[in-house]
């Protein structure tokens, strides 16, 4: 016969082990989330996980190329988020693609069969298990090497990456962001609203407030001797931002100038700042660390960094608002080119390139962080404000 108060230590006994259960399960689930936050040391998943090689030849290829996006981008906007949507009917309509035979996927599962795969800079790369001798890995990526603490995730791209993408004029495929196609008229571009309507000066829509640029800090000291008003997160000045054609138009009605300065001053780094504004009838004024004499068309910005302060530029626009006729003048260019561009029309631009064999068989770059930071990370000269300050004095 059992005594009773064993039955209830028993009792007690599952109640404890229920216990020390959750609290370890809860003590796991911390600990593996830690695990996943935590920046990994240098070398730690680098190459536990890469992909062995095969040599295999994959049966069911044909003239079909099959690009595969495999990272997913990390902050989702509609650059690149869904390969699905460029089939080849869509693209055929999109641009005038000459070649579009092929299959844009980030389904994994055709994995054998593909051509190239993208890899986005910012994702750590969860890398195939096996490599097969006739693809491509590609570093595909529109952003700026800003960070320097993304060198952890670059290492794991040394000797693995076949083929660069991005805005650099010396990457295996030139990714601009927007270029210039020339355009035959035989009139001139007048401008459509009245000069008068504009009794704004600058403006300046921003999202990102403290940048490695330190574009904030020149904004302020120019906008002492300029009125800029500032749309979004950082300013006062508000716009349905769901509708970026609607605020880009009340803005050049009510607006001399689009302040177009880049979060990082980069080689070649030339982006939507600027390539938006030069749609509508106003002025860029740009900061970075593109040609602008080679990639926007002539005379079409002003470049803040020809001049010696930001007081000066104020005095320049200043004094070119209220010349009515050169103002006008940057405008002159709209009937000479066009900007073209945009994702699908790259899109084609890479599947002509695998067709055509650009790229040759492309063994793996060494040196991957040296490449896009620059050895002595020559690529980005984000001190160019600070100097300006220093130099200043404001
Ligand atoms: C893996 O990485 C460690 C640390 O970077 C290195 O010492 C080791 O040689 C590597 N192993 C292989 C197989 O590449
Ligand atoms: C070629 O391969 C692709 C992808 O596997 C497939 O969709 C297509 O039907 C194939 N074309 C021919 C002609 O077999
Ligand atoms: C499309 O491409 C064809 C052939 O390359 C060319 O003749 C035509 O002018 C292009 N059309 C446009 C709108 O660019
Ligand atoms: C991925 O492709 C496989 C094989 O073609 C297919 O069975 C599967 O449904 C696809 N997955 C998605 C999410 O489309
Ligand atoms: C210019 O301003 C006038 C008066 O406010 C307005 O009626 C007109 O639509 C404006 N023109 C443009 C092109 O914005
Ligand atoms: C934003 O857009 C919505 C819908 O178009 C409109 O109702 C609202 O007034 C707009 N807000 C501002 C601040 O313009
Ligand atoms: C910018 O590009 C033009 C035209 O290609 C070239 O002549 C000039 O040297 C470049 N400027 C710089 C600073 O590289
Ligand atoms: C890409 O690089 C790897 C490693 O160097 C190489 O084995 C592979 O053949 C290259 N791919 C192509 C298509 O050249």
């Amino acid at each position: 016969m059992t005594p009773k108060w064993s039955l209830q230590s028993t009792k007690t006994n599952f109640g404890l082990l229920i216990c020390v259960i959750i609290v370890m399960v809860c003590v796991f689930a911390q600990l593996t989330i830690w695990w996943e936050l935590r920046r990994p040391p240098e070398g730690l998943w680098r190459n536990s996980s890469l992909p062995t090689f095969s040599d295999e030849r994959v049966p069911g290829r044909n003239s079909t190329k099959i690009i595969m996006f495999w990272t997913r981008r990390a902050n989702t906007n509609n650059w690149f988020s869904y390969p699905e949507k460029f089939t080849t009917r869509s693209m055929s309509k999109i641009t005038n693609c000459s070649q579009n035979n092929c299959i844009y996927t980030s389904n994994h599962s055709l994995i054998r069969q593909a051509d190239i795969l993208l890899f986005y800079l910012n994702e750590k790369p969860d890398w195939p298990k096996v490599r097969y001798a006739h693809q491509y890995y590609a570093h595909f990526i529109h952003e700026a090497p800003g960070k320097r603490n993304q060198r952890t995730f670059l290492d794991q791209y040394e000797d693995n990456i076949n083929i660069t993408i991005n805005f650099r004029r010396d990457a295996d495929l030139y990714l601009p962001y927007n270029t210039l196609l020339p355009v035959k008229s035989d009139h001139d571009y007048r401008p459509r609203i009245p000069h008068g309507n504009k009794t704004g000066m600058a403006v300046w829509p921003v999202s990102h407030c403290v940048t490695e640029s330190h574009r904030e800090h020149y904004v302020a000291e120019l906008s002492k001797h300029l009125e800029v008003d500032i749309y979004g997160r950082c300013g006062s000045h508000i716009c349905n931002r769901s509708r970026t054609h609607s605020c880009s138009k009340s803005w050049e009605e009510k607006y001399k100038y689009y302040l177009s300065f880049e979060n990082n001053v980069c080689e070649d780094y030339i982006t939507e700042k600027v390539f938006l504004p030069l749609q509508y009838e106003i002025i860029p004024v740009v900061f970075g660390g593109g040609n602008y004499s080679r990639d926007v068309p002539p005379r079409s910005v002003i470049n803040a960094r020809d001049f010696d302060s930001p007081k000066d530029l104020a005095n320049f626009l200043i004094h070119l608002a209220s010349d009515e006729q050169r103002y006008r003048s940057y405008f002159k260019w709209k009937s000479r080119f066009e900007i073209v561009g945009g994702v699908p029309r790259f899109m084609c631009r890479l599947c002509q390139a695998l067709h055509e064999n650009e790229f040759h068989p492309h063994p793996a770059k060494s040196h991957y962080a040296d490449y896009w930071y620059g050895v002595h990370g020559e690529m980005c000269d984000n001190e160019v404000i600070p100097r300006m300050r220093k130099e200043g004095g404001w």
